[in-house]
């Protein structure tokens, strides 16, 4: 059977996946992820979820080739839509989007009770990182893990939640929201260099903003007062 080599982001969320699991993976264009967990016997079975027609067939295509349709349910629908309570589902990976589109998914999820709380979330959102931070705080769950990874060039922010209720939520601090609770503290050299591409962007925004015929100085002192944090940050005293 031909087996699925996961990319260097791919890999890293499915290390997340607890062993056992019964995985939803949401937004899975290749269905890759649940493919290679099945295949290397991580998880009993996993469900693909899938919104976009064509790539809704392609993971089936995946998935039927492979002989995995035992194991693995591909599903047409948006977001958690595709699970529901007798999945039993105990992990929940959104990978590759925005982070304001997977808060809405996670968000429309807990409306629509198709999560219950005892799922672990992996979630990587390709940018707005600080928006799936605010939403998991405000409904009660814990980050346990934190991860970057570097791939092509790129560099992508992993963030794992779970509700523990015999612990009251931890109180997080708005730097634990933008640069992460545990990225923030590992000060790694992954989270330097996130952030220290992020100071450029934004001085050369603080320069077009004074270049401007009228110069808003409110919005440039925003600018700099961001880029003073960041470095006060990057000193890694936190
Ligand atoms: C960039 S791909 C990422 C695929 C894969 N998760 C990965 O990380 O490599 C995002 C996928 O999510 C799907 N998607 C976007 N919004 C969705 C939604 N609301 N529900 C399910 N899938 C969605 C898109 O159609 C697309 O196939």
């Amino acid at each position: 059977m031909e087996s699925v080599t996961l990319s260097k982001r791919l890999k890293k969320a499915g290390e997340y996946v607890p062993k056992g699991a019964i995985l939803a993976d949401i937004g899975s264009d290749h269905a890759y992820l649940p493919i290679n967990l099945v295949q290397i016997g991580h998880v009993q079975k996993a469900i693909a979820g899938e919104v976009v027609k064509g790539p809704y067939e392609h993971a089936h295509k995946e998935v039927e080739k492979r002989q995995l349709l035992g194991a693995i349910d591909i599903r047409l629908g948006d977001g958690l839509e595709v699970i529901k309570q007798t999945d039993h589902i105990s992990a929940v990976s959104i990978c590759g989007m925005g982070g304001g589109l997977i808060r809405d998914i996670l968000d429309r999820g807990v409306k629509d009770d198709r999560l219950n709380g005892t799922e672990r979330l992996i979630l990587q959102p390709n940018v707005g990182e600080q928006l799936v931070r605010r939403w998991l705080v405000r409904q009660g769950y814990s980050i346990v893990s934190e991860a970057i990874v570097e791939e092509n060039a790129k560099l992508y922010e992993f963030i794992v939640a779970e509700k523990k209720p015999d612990r009251p939520t931890p109180d997080y601090s708005e730097r634990d929201m933008k640069y992460g609770v545990f990225l923030r503290k590992d000060c790694s050299s992954l989270f330097q260099k996130k952030w220290k591409q992020e100071i450029e962007k934004l001085q050369f925004v603080s320069q077009q903003l004074k270049k401007a015929s009228i110069p808003d100085s409110s919005k440039i002192e925003e600018v700099e007062r961001d880029i003073a944090e960041i470095k006060e940050v990057l000193t890694c005293q936190n």
